[in-house]
């Protein structure tokens, strides 16, 4: 199948690991221009060799914190020169940090608002006006399970995530006149550099080791294992294609049929 992505300008944020690269990767096999993003010079570089050396295309790279709105325009500035246009946007940034209710000051509050929601809202703010002109645009918002089924001690992503599934929702129906469409993606367990953080909470509190934490989560999951950042890859760059003509305004979980709810 012919996703119609060959040239299409694709900018995935916090793109130099884990699911941000596999999706930029996935893209890039498709024959999009991508553009890749993270905070660290090496990383960035070392990302940018992997995909190259994967799909033979080489990615244009840009070193921003997306948690600094001065480094989302100067990320936009350095795109629009080089490619004049962003017809896919996928947002992405850090996790934030475990905990509960009692662990965290309202500046933690803040900054996982910073983290989350503002890079997803400063990101979209920059890249639909391209998308609107082209009269063409695909938008996907990575988020996690946490929302639509709240993960235990991950008080922040329960919280902040949430507001970005409102968030999407709304400029969804803004955005499809302009045949721009925007959904999110709400991953369970992904095998990356995350889940050996997120393993070291529940080992901790219950006094098991990682091994038997992630023992425990597998065994949540109805496919029986982790997905991986290129099965991840593959669900978005379906829903930035050209085939992804009405999907919009959409919440899928990536979660091997871990969700428990109906809808
Ligand atoms: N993996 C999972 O199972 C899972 C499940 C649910 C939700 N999620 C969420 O999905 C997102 C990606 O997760 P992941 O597992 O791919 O994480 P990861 O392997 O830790 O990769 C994070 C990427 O984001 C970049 N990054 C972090 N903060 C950034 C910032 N402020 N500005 C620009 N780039 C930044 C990192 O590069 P630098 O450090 O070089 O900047 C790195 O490339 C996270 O929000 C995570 O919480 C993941």
């Amino acid at each position: 199948m012919d996703l119609g992505l060959k040239g299409k300008v694709a900018l995935v944020a916090a793109s130099t690991k884990g699911l941000g690269k596999a999706t930029a990767a996935a893209l890039a096999s498709e024959g999009a221009e991508v553009i890749i993003n993270g905070r660290d010079r090496q990383n960035i570089n070392d990302a940018a060799e992997e995909i190259k050396s994967r799909t033979g295309q080489s990615p244009f790279t840009v070193q921003a914190d997306v948690t600094k709105a001065e480094d989302i325009d100067r990320m936009f500035d350095e795109i629009a020169a080089r490619f004049g246009t962003v017809q896919i946007l996928v947002t992405n940034a850090g996790g934030p940090p475990a905990g509960g209710f009692d662990d965290f000051t309202d500046d933690q509050w803040m900054s996982a608002v910073e983290l989350n929601l503002m890079s997803t809202v400063r990101l979209i703010r920059k890249a639909a006006p391209f998308m609107k002109k082209e009269r063409w645009g695909r938008i996907v918002n990575i988020v996690s399970l946490t929302v639509k089924q709240p993960i235990d001690n991950l008080l922040l992503s329960n919280s902040v995530r949430t507001s970005i599934i409102g968030l999407a929702k709304s400029i969804s129906k803004d955005l499809a006149r302009d045949n721009v469409l925007v959904n999110n993606i709400a991953p369970y367990y992904v095998s990356t550099k995350r889940i050996d953080y997120l393993m070291e909470q529940p080992a901790t509190r219950l006094g098991i080791t990682k091994e038997v934490a992630m023992k425990n989560i597998v065994n949540e999951i109805p496919l029986g294992r982790l997905g991986t950042p290129e099965e991840f890859g593959n669900l978005v760059t379906f829903l930035c294609s050209d085939k992804n003509s009405y999907l919009t305004g959409s919440t899928i979980q990536f979660d091997g049929g871990a969700y428990k709810g109906i809808f």
